[in-house]
């Protein structure tokens, strides 16, 4: 008997040490991916101004934040996502809805509209303004597809 306890909290032991850390490792993916889509923000708000006539259109920097965007798009994100770090699972944390996970590859499609409308807004946003504003809306559109569908209002 004396034994059997000692098995038993053994592997208490084994199975709460692991855990703590995926939950700590769950914990950082989401807030990685948050300052991941700050970042994008970062660069795209700049963007949106210019479009908007609120912030003065330079040429130089408009085809740097665009670039920008192709780089930061570029990179696969999937370590960002782990199981367990929707909405559902970690309330107050994240916005991410278990859509994300449930219906997957269907996200995967929005990101991939992301990546084309980054790159077309990186071959015309250098040069003029009106190119900039022909390919902003898809940029915009490229966001909200995926917000409207992944991503809750609220924490
Ligand atoms: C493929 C889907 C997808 C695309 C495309 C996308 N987002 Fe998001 N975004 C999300 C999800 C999901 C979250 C919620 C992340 C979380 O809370 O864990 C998010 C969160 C954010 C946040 C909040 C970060 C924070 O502080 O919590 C900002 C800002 C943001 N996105 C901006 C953008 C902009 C700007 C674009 C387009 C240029 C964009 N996103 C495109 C899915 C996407």
């Amino acid at each position: 008997m004396k034994l059997f306890n000692t098995v038993l909290i053994a592997a208490a032991f084994a199975t709460a040490a692991p855990t703590a850390l995926v939950a700590d490792e769950i914990g950082d993916a989401i807030k990685a991916r948050q300052g991941y889509y700050k970042l994008i923000r970062a660069n795209a708000g700049p963007l949106f101004g210019m479009a908007k006539g609120e912030v003065e259109y330079d040429a130089e920097r408009a085809q740097m934040l665009a670039s920008n965007l192709v780089t930061l798009t570029a990179m696969k994100n999937g370590e960002l996502w782990p199981q367990g770090s929707d909405k559902a699972s970690r309330p107050g944390e994240t916005r991410a809805l278990p859509a994300i996970w449930e219906t997957y590859p269907a996200v995967a499609e929005k990101g991939k509209a992301l990546v084309s409308a980054s790159a077309a807004l990186a071959d015309a946003a250098g040069g003029g303004l009106d190119g900039l504003r022909e390919k902003i809306g898809g940029l915009g559109g490229a966001c909200k597809a995926c917000h409207d569908d992944f991503r809750a209002k609220d924490f």
